[in-house]
């Protein structure tokens, strides 16, 4: 797309001139005698940059530069004018003009100075985007949680970082998986490379292939172009390899050797490239039932298992429950512009009481919607899910399911032993302390 510039002068033959000098340039250009007709035109679409003399008929120049302004604190406008006086320049750099020129222009000057504005402006919006992406997602601050497990987690990811070793990554969905990946890249020296996150079990087995290694033109009926593959891409950089129990068994074998030899062969190519890589892999699912089971390669699973971090349920941390919600509920109120700031202790206890089987995503949602649905300052018991409120109708759920009573008792301990203190346990199910230790022992659920 052309930029688009704006000129705005009652001379006729300098708008023309001017016209035809940022054409050539490759410009798309609109005139204006006035301040009126720029307005005009100024409000039906945006300009990357105007160009304003100072002396207008009507409203004059820092006046129209002040109306723009008003509407859009980023435009940028240069100034024309044709008195060299300090005065005129200061106030209309004071209005916001970007910058002034005087008159006559010289064409190569106002060329010069238009290229230098536009280049300013591409150099701070990237720096805005990359400052963004910075804040996003590098630095441990984005996650939150005070249990030592997760402090143990920060410490050790601080730790390996800046290694090359492969990382496996182990956690229920929802757990922080992708968080911690991208917390690796970003605190390593690939940092500035490529961060190529691949979602194993979305792609079928052989579109899967030529996504990760390439192709060259012909290699396949429909391969028309050659294309470079995504680990060639992510050369230097980090290969986030999620939902790895789903590889397919051939695709493992390729994996193995890309771990073992650095090296990629694009799918039809005779040749192989070399490529500096760091695998970083994850699964929900239970890794070692899949290399037992048959579904994963021992050999693969060694070599991308030489570190790995295990992300706790959040039913298993639970003293993270309060600060995560309350981070969130700051995140979502500034999001959806609403007031709520705090949670009362009655719904904090409803969220500390509840399982959560999808984790911090499940409580990221729970609090969105509660933030939605709040009115003032705080959150409520009443803006969070039925199933969350009215946890404790778990009792008559489980005599509505004609449960044996022992085993709705082994169900009420499981459920309830994280959030609940032994004594208290003990007194909802009627029993003593030491006879609820016997039956945990009994069952397997005594605490190692
Ligand atoms: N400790 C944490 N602090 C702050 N936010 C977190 C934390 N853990 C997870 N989150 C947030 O919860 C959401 C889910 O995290 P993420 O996508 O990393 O999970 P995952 O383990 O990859 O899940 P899945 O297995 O479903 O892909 C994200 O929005 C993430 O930012
Ligand atoms: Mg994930």
């Amino acid at each position: 797309m052309p930029e688009r510039l704006l000129i705005v002068d009652d001379e006729a033959t300098l708008c023309e001139s001017l016209k035809r000098v940022f054409e050539r340039e490759g410009f798309e250009v609109l005139t204006a005698p006035d301040a009126e007709a720029a307005l005009a035109l100024f409000e039906e679409g945006a300009f990357d940059l105007i160009l304003s003399d100072i002396l207008l008929p009507a409203m004059d120049g820092i006046e129209f530069l002040q109306a723009v302004k008003k509407q859009a604190p980023e435009q940028i406008v240069i100034i024309m004018t044709a008195y060299a006086s300090i005065e005129t320049a200061v106030g209309a750099l004071r209005a916001g003009a970007h910058d002034y020129i005087l008159k006559p222009v010289i064409h190569d000057e106002i060329k010069r100075l238009v290229r230098l504005a536009l280049n300013e402006r591409a150099l701070r919006a990237e720096n805005i985007l990359l400052k963004k992406q910075i804040e996003d997602r590098f630095d441990f601050e984005h996650i939150r949680g005070r249990s030592p497990a997760i402090q143990d987690l920060i410490e050790q990811v601080k730790k390996i970082a800046d290694s090359r070793s492969n990382v496996l990554i182990l956690g229920e969905t929802g757990t922080g998986k992708e968080l911690f990946t991208r917390a690796i890249h970003f605190n390593s020296s690939r940092r500035n490379r490529p961060f190529v996150p691949i979602n194993c079990s979305a792609i079928p087995d052989n579109l899967l292939e030529s996504e990760l290694f390439g192709h060259v033109k012909g290699a396949f009926t429909g391969a028309t172009q050659t294309k470079r593959g995504l680990l060639e891409e992510a050369d230097g950089g980090t290969v986030f390899l999620d939902e790895i129990a789903d590889l397919g068994f051939s695709l493992q074998a390729k994996l193995l050797r890309v771990i073992d030899d650095h090296e990629i062969r694009p799918l039809g190519s005779t040749q192989s490239r070399k490529v500096d890589l760091r695998l970083v892999a994850a699964t929900n699912k239970d890794i070692r039932q899949a290399v037992k089971d048959g579904t994963l390669r021992e050999d693969l699973y060694y070599r991308l298992s030489v570190v790995t971090l295990h992300l706790p349920a959040l039913r298993e941390r639970k003293e993270d429950i309060p600060l995560l919600a309350q981070q969130f509920v700051i995140k979502y109120a500034q999001e959806l512009t609403k007031e709520a700031r705090e949670i009362t202790p009655s719904a904090v206890k409803l969220l500390a009481d509840y399982d959560w089987p999808g984790n911090v995503r499940e409580l990221q949602n729970v609090i969105e919607r509660a933030v939605l649905l709040s009115e003032g300052k705080s959150i409520l018991p009443e803006h969070l899910p039925d199933g969350i409120r009215k946890g404790e109708t778990f009792i008559l759920k489980a005599l509505d399911e004609t449960l044996s009573i022992e085993n709705y008792t082994k169900e009420f301990i499981k459920r309830y032993e994280i959030s609940m203190n032994e004594q208290r346990l003990a007194d909802m199910l009627g029993i003593t302390r030491k006879a609820l230790w016997e039956k945990r022992k009994r069952w397997g659920l005594v605490k190692k």
